[in-house]
């Protein structure tokens, strides 16, 4: 039988680091809060003219991890991309990868699952894994947030939120079945597509439309959040979907060595928490420096905590994530 095991971890920040108080100066908005509602302190933003995109951050993190991994970049199989802010409308990230790494030929999929995507793609990686079609699978999630938000007052509810970033994982093949991916669970429900959502620029609204209604000024062209009914979902989801992985791997929650929620915001993640009665000890948060970096999110907490010494071998993670969609996973690994 066999299993899929990760096997390095790497992340990549832009250096611009924007806090509470430099959006102060540019929006109605205040330190207290943004830092009440969400525990963010500080998000990184690229820098224009510098040379970050999103497959460029998501490249770097990619490198870091290969090179953990101990992995030359021949060795990889497939290459899966996870982004909700592309470099381009087509074609996806994870070719240009493909190419920043000088990797020939090899399959390289987009996934485009927003909040939710590391979870679908480490999701899709292990099931390649496991059917035995690929050994090593690079899978990223990587977002520009900075390039595309409303960043005056009426866009506060968001773009106090978001930052920019990339992490990635190198997952192979194992027959160990004690260090491997236990399960991974996916839901999405469309019903809620618009609740989240950046419905422009789109097929339904083209390039003739953004020249003559001057993108600026339309909140169209910027993401929209119903953020009072994607907390409400959020928690309910969450809860529902750890259960669903623990209970498929006869664990309980006090079997749980480390728990890394999507950073949406920190009040959802205390509230997981004190559900599952989680000791800090038991969970890690790093929303506070980096805002929310949707696909990335995941990929950068864990690369950090694995940094910091808290992921330990045998150990329970369970990684999972609400967002966008609606869509949310849980990953269940025993490290
Ligand atoms: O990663 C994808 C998943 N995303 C999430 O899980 C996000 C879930 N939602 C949230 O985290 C929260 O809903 C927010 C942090 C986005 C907003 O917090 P909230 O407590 O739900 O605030 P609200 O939207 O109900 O707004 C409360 C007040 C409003 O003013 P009034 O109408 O009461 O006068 C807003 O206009 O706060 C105002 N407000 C702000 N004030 C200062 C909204 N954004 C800001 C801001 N600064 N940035």
């Amino acid at each position: 039988m066999y299993h899929s095991q990760i096997k390095g971890l790497g992340k990549y920040v832009p250096e611009n680091v924007v806090t509470n108080h430099d959006l102060e100066k540019i929006m109605e908005t205040s330190n207290d809060w943004i830092v009440e509602r969400t525990g963010i302190q500080e998000r990184r933003h690229i820098e224009p003219g510098d040379d970050n995109s999103t497959a460029v951050m998501g490249c770097k993190a990619a490198k870091q991890a290969l090179e953990r991994a101990k992995v030359d970049k021949d060795d990889v199989d497939l290459i899966v991309f996870a982004t909700l802010s592309p470099d381009y409308y087509f074609p996806g990230c994870g070719v240009q990868v493909q190419e920043m790494l000088d990797i020939d030929t090899c399959p390289a999929l987009d996934v485009r699952n927003q909040c939710s995507g590391f979870i679908y793609g480490l999701s899709v990686a292990d099931q390649f894994i496991k059917t035995g079609m690929y050994k090593t699978v690079l899978l990223i999630g990587s977002e520009n947030h900075s390039g595309g938000l409303d960043m005056t007052t009426r866009g506060r509810n968001v773009s106090v939120i978001f930052g920019d970033g990339a992490g990635a994982a190198v997952l192979q093949r194992t027959e160990d079945h004690d260090h491997a991916v236990l399960s991974t669970h996916l839901h999405s429900q469309g019903k809620f597509a618009k609740e989240l959502s950046l419905v422009s620029p789109s097929t339904e609204h083209w390039v003739d439309d953004i020249i003559e209604e001057a993108p600026q000024e339309n909140p169209d062209y910027y993401p929209y959040m119903n953020g009072q009914l994607v907390f409400k979902n959020a928690v309910v989801r969450f809860s529902e979907v750890i259960m669903e992985g623990l209970q498929t791997n006869q664990l309980s929650p006090k079997d749980v060595d480390l728990f890394i929620a999507h950073q949406a915001n920190l009040r959802i993640a205390q509230f997981i928490q004190k559900k599952f009665n989680w000791s800090d000890d038991q969970v890690y948060n790093n929303i506070q420096k980096y805002g929310n970096t949707t696909a990335a999110s995941i990929p950068i907490a864990l690369t950090e905590a694995w940094e910091k010494g808290k992921v330990k071998s045998g150990d329970h993670v369970v990684l999972s994530a609400f967002g966008s969609g609606f869509t949310w996973g849980s990953a269940i690994m025993k490290w």
